[in-house]
């Protein structure tokens, strides 16, 4: 299944079955973040952004499996903190089950008046005890010159096994490193918070199999699409602006 819908995350959240989704992953506006986005700027206060997110994520909720992982990214660019409060309510709400940080590689958004910020935030939430998390899927590579190193150290008997799992690499850590898309960036399409594709890769690779299905009510510019397209998972993208859905579309036609 590969489905795309075109209209309000809510309205189309509530078409949806329940438990059907294994992950969703969910990078919905800010809050004035981006001031110049009509789509972040659509709540007059911190409490009625708050209000609607957790309405959408109550229905994203619903939709997923019971041991599937819901992912929803936040940040707190300019100083905002609606998320810090989003948080905080959807963890008393839902289960809890992580706290990813996305470091971004490089700063953004440089303050004079305190440290220049290089991560975004991952509030991951489950249904049950009994997640499907796949932990082999997502290793970081031991660069050639460590592996030579570890291979020196002769408390290792089986040097075969000892080098089949250093050449897997390590398993990652909840701060996953992935740098931000340049301008400059062949990914780039021309969405103003687009994700870049291994992120997101690396997140429905961890939390689903081959065949099962991923959700994003927030598609933007369809990269949860196209990961899931090159990982052989089926997908449901909800999208409102027409003219992301067009970007969407001509994305996908190019993979
Ligand atoms: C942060 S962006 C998502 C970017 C996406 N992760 C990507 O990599 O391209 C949020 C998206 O949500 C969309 N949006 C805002 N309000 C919406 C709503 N009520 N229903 C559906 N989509 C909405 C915006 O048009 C925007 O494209």
């Amino acid at each position: 299944m590969a489905q795309l819908l075109q209209g309000d995350a809510l309205t189309e959240l509530q078409k949806l079955p329940d438990a059907i989704a294994q992950a969703v992953i969910a990078d919905p506006p800010y809050f004035n973040v981006l001031e110049n986005e009509s789509w972040d700027t659509q709540w007059p206060t911190a409490d009625a952004y708050l209000a609607w997110c957790e309405s959408w994520v109550a229905e994203a909720m619903r939709v997923l499996r019971p041991d599937g992982l819901a992912f929803i990214f936040g940040q707190l660019g300019k100083r905002e903190h609606a998320f810090l409060h989003l948080m905080s309510n959807l963890a008393r709400q839902h289960q809890f089950h992580d706290l990813i940080i996305w470091d971004r590689a490089v700063g953004y958004d440089e303050r004079r008046d305190s440290f220049t910020p290089q991560y975004e935030m991952v509030l991951v939430l489950r249904k049950s005890d009994h997640v499907k998390f796949n932990k082999d899927a997502v290793r970081i590579p031991y660069d050639a010159k460590t592996i030579e190193t570890y291979l020196k150290d002769k408390r290792y008997k089986d040097m075969d096994a000892r080098r089949a799992h250093l050449d897997a690499g390590k398993f990652a850590t909840n701060i996953l490193r992935v740098p931000s898309l340049k301008g400059i960036s062949k990914e780039k399409v021309g969405h103003p918070s687009q994700k870049p594709i291994d992120l997101i890769s690396k997140l429905i690779a961890c939390s689903t199999d081959e065949g099962d299905l991923v959700l994003d009510p927030f598609l933007g510019s369809g990269t949860t699409a196209a990961a899931a397209e090159s990982l052989n998972r089926q997908w449901i993208g909800i999208e409102r602006d027409p003219a992301y859905i067009q970007m969407i579309q001509s994305r996908l036609s190019s993979l």
